[in-house]
């Protein structure tokens, strides 16, 4: 019973951490730079033209492919970073 509680508590305390040690530049570097670089985001002939566009993409196209997929909050500060440094829309 006490090993449980415990156990449910650290869990909780992980799963914690983990959100809020979320690094944006880290993430990218280990799940995103195997296929490219940031070379793709400003190419000129990029295929992403919208907020939306971006958020969609990354949503349905490169959540797949990641091993550490990215939830609605993970998911928020890539397509936040990527625009603020890249697209700028
Ligand atoms: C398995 C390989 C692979 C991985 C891993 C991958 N991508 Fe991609 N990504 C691609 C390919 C291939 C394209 C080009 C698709 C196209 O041209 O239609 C692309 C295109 C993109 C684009 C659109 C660029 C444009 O033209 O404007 C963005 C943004 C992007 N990736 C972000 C990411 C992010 C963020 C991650 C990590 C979470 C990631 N990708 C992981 C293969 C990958």
């Amino acid at each position: 019973m006490k090993t449980s509680v415990i156990l449910v508590i650290g869990a909780a305390l992980l799963a914690s951490s983990q959100v809020s040690a979320f690094n944006v530049d880290t993430y990218l570097a280990q799940q995103c730079s195997s296929c490219h670089g940031s070379e793709y985001y400003t190419r000129s002939d990029r295929k992403i033209k919208s907020l939306g566009a971006l958020k969609t993409h990354l949503r349905d196209r490169c959540n797949h492919v990641v091993t550490q997929k990215m939830d609605s909050k993970m998911l928020n500060a890539v397509v936040n970073h990527l625009n603020n440094k890249y697209y700028k829309f």
